[in-house]
């Protein structure tokens, strides 16, 4: 397999498994009071999503750039793909926004907020898997 193409699927893997538990993790964060809990787990938060999270989004968008840079693709299905990207782009911001919040008022309430994040990053990877793969527009 070109290495290319490897970087693509190991960068995206790493930035889509981090988008879909990142959710879950901030949520949890806000369950309980006990201060020495919260500090250790707004660490671990932290570290997801700046140390794996965003450096593999990097790549990811990075490598499939250059892949179709490289192979000159102007198809219908990657002008949608790069739409629904966009879509997992904005997820994983509202993440990082969400981090900040939880770090400053730990205690409030942000559920709702984590599982529409959840849901919207599924349906957005689950739409660019296929895009890619069936190549619809072409
Ligand atoms: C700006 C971001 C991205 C760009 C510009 C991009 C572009 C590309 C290009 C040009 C290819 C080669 C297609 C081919 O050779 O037929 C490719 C392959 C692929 N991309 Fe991306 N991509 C991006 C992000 C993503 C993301 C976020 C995912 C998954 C959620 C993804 C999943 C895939 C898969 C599975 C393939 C392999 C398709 C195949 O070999 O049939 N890409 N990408």
């Amino acid at each position: 397999m070109p290495l290319l193409k490897l970087l693509h699927f190991a960068a995206l893997l790493c930035w889509c498994g981090a988008l879909l538990y990142l959710p879950a993790l901030i949520a949890a964060g806000t369950r309980r009071s006990d201060s020495l809990f919260y500090r250790d787990h707004a660490h671990l938060t932290r570290m997801v999503f700046t140390l794996v999270a965003t450096p593999a989004a990097l790549l990811a968008i990075g490598s499939g750039t250059a892949l179709f840079l490289r192979d000159a693709i102007f198809e219908g299905w990657l002008i949608v793909k790069l739409t629904t990207v966009a879509g997992m782009v904005l997820c994983h911001a509202w993440c990082g926004v969400l981090i900040l919040r939880v770090e400053r008022a730990p205690e409030q309430s942000i559920d709702l907020r984590c599982g529409l994040i959840g849901v919207a990053a599924m349906l957005l990877i689950a739409a660019t898997l296929w895009l890619v793969l069936a190549k619809p527009f072409s």
